[in-house]
């Protein structure tokens, strides 16, 4: 099949389509192509999802408007359906790879899942399929790394025996579907032609700008994308320590300076987790590791977001020590486990350090979560008799909250707050002790 063929089959909508990796990314994109019309094949080896999926149901805990629903749909009407198999690819004309792509303790990319699809994947590749890979990877990793690895496991040559392209995912928890119909997206290929057919398929389901390019352009722009709202928010926690010791109010203070034009100071908060964020500014770094490029600013946010759980952990000692109560032994209730409001996504969550911090000066921990599973327990009976609250996520159970409610339930009334769920005023008023991110 030439890419002419394809082309044709993807604006008739005939091009078979494959989705590697069913995870956060994989999952919408394998459902808002379904739905777009297209026959989809979502492949992963995690075998519960697989038959979740299978069955129609969403594995996805959080907030995700339609997900569920447009889920049932394609299921039921045979338009998506998912495998454990490689082999099952064979008749597929385009496939699409999601897997996750971590770093690991010294910040270098693990590319375990990605290799081992690609080296799965190769085998199974009819002559001329289209791959692209979704999945946040360092830049130059598509011709270093994935283009070798595929012409070595499906002995075939890129641009001839089949295509390669890169394709950033802009998604985010909670607004799966939304970002990926309503956000721009970035299209690199291999070469021209292989960006235009790429284009063509995406064209399906971006109802918004399409960015024609190259791969390396696409490693960046991704990569640079959530370097710089990591470097934005490590300025935004930065200034909220400044405020915490001078007696300041960082979000009065932000909402001034954020009245300066072309001001854009982000949010400062409790910590900055997830999958993504806290990885992808490694990914970017990783690119230039033998060249001579002094990197200061990346490494600092880094440092800088990293250490806020832990602050929030010795805001937690200094309220608890003012009223009395040293931390061995206090009982802390934490309440968001999630690394963002309204999803189940735990992945580098800022609680998980957190809790470890103060379960290492002797606290006593309970956690509660409304979208994980684990920690999904009755909230009243987390809170019952303890010496401190801290709240870490945003979830709109939290910002209902009942303070006077919640005050009468618990030992002492220290609210720690490191999302600005609760304004310092609401909680006095309704006798707590509040302690919050950036208010000195
Ligand atoms: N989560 C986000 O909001 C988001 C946003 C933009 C980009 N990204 C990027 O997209 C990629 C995927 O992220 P994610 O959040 O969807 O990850 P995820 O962990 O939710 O999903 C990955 C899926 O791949 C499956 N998998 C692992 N190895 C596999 C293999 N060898 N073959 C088949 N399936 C395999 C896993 O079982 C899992 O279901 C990452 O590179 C990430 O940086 C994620």
């Amino acid at each position: 099949m030439t890419l002419a063929d394809l082309r044709e089959r993807i604006r008739r909508r005939e091009a078979l389509l494959g989705v590697v990796g069913l995870g956060y990314v994989g999952l919408p994109v394998a459902v808002v192509f379904a739905e777009a019309g297209f026959d989809v094949l979502g492949m992963d080896i995690d075998a519960d999802r697989v038959a979740k999926i299978n069955a129609g149901v969403s594995p996805i805990e959080g907030q995700e408007p339609g997900l569920a629903e447009i889920l049932a749909q394609v299921v039921r009407t045979g338009r998506l359906r998912a495998t454990t198999e490689y082999d099952a690819l064979r008749d597929r004309d385009v496939v699409i790879v999601a897997v996750h792509t971590p770093v690991d303790e010294e910040k270098v990319p693990r590319y375990d899942a990605l290799k081992t699809a690609l080296i799965h994947l190769g085998p199974v590749l009819k002559n001329g399929t289209l791959v692209i890979v979704e999945s946040t990877i360092a830049p130059r990793t598509t011709e270093e790394l994935i283009r070798p690895l595929l012409e070595q496991s499906s002995g075939k040559r890129a641009n001839e025996g089949f295509h390669l392209g890169h394709c950033p995912e802009r998604v985010t928890p909670g607004r799966l579907l939304h970002n990926l119909r309503a956000m721009s997206r970035v299209v690199g290929g291999l070469t021209p032609e292989t960006t235009e057919t790429m284009a063509d398929l995406y064209r399906h389901v971006v109802q918004v700008d399409l960015d024609l390019t190259d791969c390396l352009t696409a490693e960046l722009v991704k990569t640079v994308e959530n370097a710089y709202r990591d470097v934005q928010i490590a300025f935004a926690n930065e200034v909220s320590l400044i405020c915490e010791a001078v007696g300041g109010d960082v979000w009065r203070v932000r909402e001034l300076v954020n009245k300066v034009p072309a001001r854009n100071m982000h949010l400062p908060g409790a910590g900055v987790g997830g999958h993504c964020i806290p990885k992808d500014p490694w990914l970017l770094a990783y690119s230039v590791r033998d060249k001579e490029v002094p990197l200061r600013l990346i490494p600092a946010a880094r440092a800088v977001n990293d250490s806020m759980p832990l602050h929030v952990a010795d805001i937690t000692v200094g309220a608890l020590r003012e009223a009395g109560v040293g931390i061995a032994g206090a009982n802390v209730a934490v309440l968001g486990y999630a690394y963002l409001e309204n999803s189940d996504d735990t992945r580098n969550s800022p609680s998980e350090a957190l809790v470890a911090r103060l379960q290492e000066l002797g606290a006593c921990i309970r956690v509660h979560d409304t979208y994980v599973p684990e920690y999904r327990g009755d909230l009243w009976q987390i809170v019952e008799g303890c010496d401190a609250l801290v709240v870490m996520v945003a979830h709109d159970a939290y910002r209902t909250l009942d303070l006077r409610m919640l005050r009468a339930r618990v030992a002492r009334p220290i609210l720690i707050d490191g999302r600005h769920v609760f304004s310092a005023e609401q909680a006095r008023a309704a006798g707590w002790i509040y302690r919050g991110i950036g208010q000195g």
